[in-house]
């Protein structure tokens, strides 16, 4: 694979709207603005294509050779995002269809069903076509499959979605005995004796069966990736070295990322937090986890200069913002920053998206001076590419999990699996706690803390990690409705929290979930907080109660326990304490496991750490709105200005620096 000497810079270009004299044109700017890789050919379908035997590359053969000679590279898509109208003319079986029975018509993009044979032959013929042409150009660095797999359409409900679910059934449980049991078919006479009689779990008359739903978000994100895969295959045939990726959407439920990222060769996300927002913590939280999907650096490979236009209301990035939240990927991974994208589009529905040019293609625009002035500054501080982020504490993310809490008739609907991550992430984030994501399987030993909020549905396996993981010393930390039921949906019997009570030293007798706007007391070691969302009867089966619920039938009962167990430690959460409470706890929690923020900096600013070699590198940034002015104890480089810094340092609003210090010298 190439070797990556500079920050990916650049952005989404959709030459194909514009006419040949803007290229001229637009090279110039991107010299000028310092980019160096664009996503093209990721909506040309219709224009390669014109009918089923009629390929045409004369366009997309004329922009690699423009981007060749500039020295640009080309991120290459495969342009089967958006099939040509022709398509779903000759093939209308390709079209998706929605809950309702309805059939998406041609005339947006992503209408294609992901079980689809017309959809999967075609695509495929087209990606390798594009592979066998353009395997030795000269701009080609990266293949782009596709485009935000599963952003619109995640689900199909048409028959041959269904035939194809039937055979993935059959696969997974070769008898439909075993399909029953995992189901609990016994339950409302729901029983099969064949294959053929299963259905999607579409319109049902009311829920429909738990794990019907289940294995249908499994079967759905298969089937997407199975898309994926068809294409990335035929493009591997022709050039094994090149990276393959495909932008993935952060948090997006549909698509299992760990599942996906084994199939990619760069991790890669699209990034749009809301500029309303001073803090988009979901957006940061999603660099997290799209850098540990692959545990090292990924692209964000769409971003927007300003506003986006499919809010209600876009708001611009004001002046720094875009700047601020570039380095926020990079201090959290990234290797990479591109936009959707190059140039403001004239016409269709994105016209009012902003892009790195915008309508005026006034050089001297904010927009075009601030993504230049960040050109060229990312290439002083390129020697970053490939560090590795450092976390000594851990997340657990599980998608199967995601879909599983969220399915219909659960105790509360108010246990939502990203707000429970958020509420802790949000904490350990103030605190200056990095953060990687792992899954269950994945090596847990490096981590000093696991926490693992709204850990509902837990496999037998990973339960048994946990339990060797707090033996062996480390910290757990869990909450409420957490190890409740395994992979099928069942329910652990004798207690809950059934797959978590042996190491939590607990016993769980009864949920008392609360309504929404309700809020309690709870007394804890650091005086009266309050709780919400949920609240139940605990017993102590060995740990200790460090706060109690003190409302309604319970109190005077455990809400928060610490336990003991082998050399490690596992708490457990039995609510929705205020966010002072998670402070407090997660200091102590920290503390006692000797994990702490790499710098100490003010509130408001943020740090992480990257190392490289014996090299180290501090991110530091203010998102507070304010100067801040705070000590450090020792000198580092500054890469940004080139100068070093000692003692005092005094930091913008919007203020970035990135310090290295190199072990081998001092
Ligand atoms: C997504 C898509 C782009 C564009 C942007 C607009 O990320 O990949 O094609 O539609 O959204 O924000
Ligand atoms: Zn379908």
């Amino acid at each position: 694979m190439v070797k990556q000497e500079d920050f990916y810079y650049g952005g989404d270009y959709n030459l194909e709207q514009w006419d040949q004299s803007v290229w001229e044109e637009d090279m110039r700017l991107m010299k000028k603005a310092g980019v160096n890789l664009v996503s093209i050919n990721i909506f040309s379908w219709a224009n390669l294509q014109p009918d089923e035997l009629t390929y045409n590359f004369h366009t997309l053969d004329k922009i690699m050779d423009l981007l060749a000679a500039q020295g640009i590279k080309a991120d290459l898509a495969t342009a089967t995002a958006a099939p040509p109208a022709w398509l779903a003319r000759k093939y209308p079986e390709s079209l998706p269809v929605d809950r309702n029975g309805t059939r998406l018509l041609p005339g947006s993009r992503q209408h294609y069903c992901p079980n689809s044979t017309d959809y999967k032959r075609l695509s495929k013929a087209l990606a390798e076509k594009i592979a066998r042409r353009y395997r030795s150009h000269p701009a080609l660095v990266m293949w782009h499959i596709n485009n935000e797999y599963g952003c619109h359409v995640s689900e199909c409900y048409c028959d041959n979605c269904r035939k194809a679910f039937q055979t993935w059934l059959r696969k997974k449980y070769q008898t439909i005995d075993k399909l029953n049991k995992s189901w609990s078919t016994d339950f409302w006479s729901q029983r099969y004796y064949n294959w053929e009689e299963i259905h999607l779990p579409g319109k049902t008359p009311t829920f429909a069966n738990p794990g019907q739903q289940l294995d249908y978000k499994r079967f759905m994100n298969d089937s997407i990736l199975s898309l994926y895969k068809n294409e990335r295959d035929v493009i591997k045939k022709y050039t094994p070295d090149v990276p393959v990726t495909t932008n993935l959407l952060g948090l997006h439920k549909p698509i299992n990322g760990f599942l996906w990222a084994k199939e990619m060769d760069v991790a890669a996300w699209d990034a749009y937090p809301d500029p309303f927002d001073n803090l988009p913590c979901e957006s940061f939280m999603a660099h997290d986890l799209t850098r540990s999907l692959k545990k090292s650096p990924f692209l964000l490979m769409e971003q927007a200069a300003g506003a986006v236009n499919w809010r209600e209301q876009n708001a611009v990035k004001i002046p720094g913002r875009m700047r601020l939240w570039s380095y926020e990927a990079i201090a959290h991974g990234a290797d990479g920053i591109l936009f959707f994208q190059w140039r403001a589009a004239q016409g269709g529905a994105e016209k009012f998206h902003s892009g790195m040019v915008p309508h005026s293609n006034d050089e001297n625009s904010r927009v075009f001076r601030e993504v230049s002035a960040l050109g060229r500054e990312l290439k002083k501080c390129k020697e970053l590419i490939g560090s590795a982020f450092c976390a000594e504490v851990a997340m657990i993310f599980e998608w199967e999990n995601w879909w599983a809490l969220e399915l219909d008739s659960k105790p509360s609907n108010l246990i939502r699996y990203i707000e429970q991550l958020l509420s802790f992430y949000r904490i350990l984030r103030q605190l200056n706690i990095s953060v990687d994501f792992v899954r269950p399987g994945e090596k847990l030993d490096k981590y000093k803390v696991i926490f693992a909020p709204a850990s509902y549905q837990v496999s037998k396996p990973f339960s048994d990690q946990v339990k060797t993981f707090i033996k062996n010393g480390g910290t757990f930390v869990t909450n409420f409705f957490s190890g409740i039921v395994n992979e099928d949906e069942r329910v652990y019997l004798g207690g809950y929290p059934g797959a978590y009570k042996d190491v939590l030293g607990i016993y769980v007798e009864e949920f008392s979930p609360m309504r929404k706007e309700v809020s309690h007391q709870i007394k804890t070691l650091w005086g009266d907080m309050a709780n919400r969302i949920w609240e139940e009867a605990i017993h102590l089966k060995g740990a200790e109660a460090i706060a109690w619920f003190q409302n309604g039938y319970l109190a005077g009962m455990p809400a928060v326990t610490r336990h003991r167990f082998g050399s490690g430690k596992a708490y457990y959460l039995g609510t929705q304490p205020e966010d002072s409470f998670l402070t407090y706890l997660f200091r102590e929690i920290l503390s006692n496991a000797h994990a702490g923020a790499p710098i100490n900096v003010p509130e408001g600013v943020e740090v992480t750490k990257r190392i490289k070699g014996s090299a180290e590198y501090y991110f530091i940034l203010n998102h507070s709105g304010r100067e801040k002015i705070f000590v450090i104890d020792q000198v580092y480089d500054e890469l940004l200005t080139g100068l070093q810094e000692k003692q005092v340092v005094r930091i913008p609003p919007m203020g970035v620096k990135i310090y290295k210090k190199n072990n081998e010298h001092s």
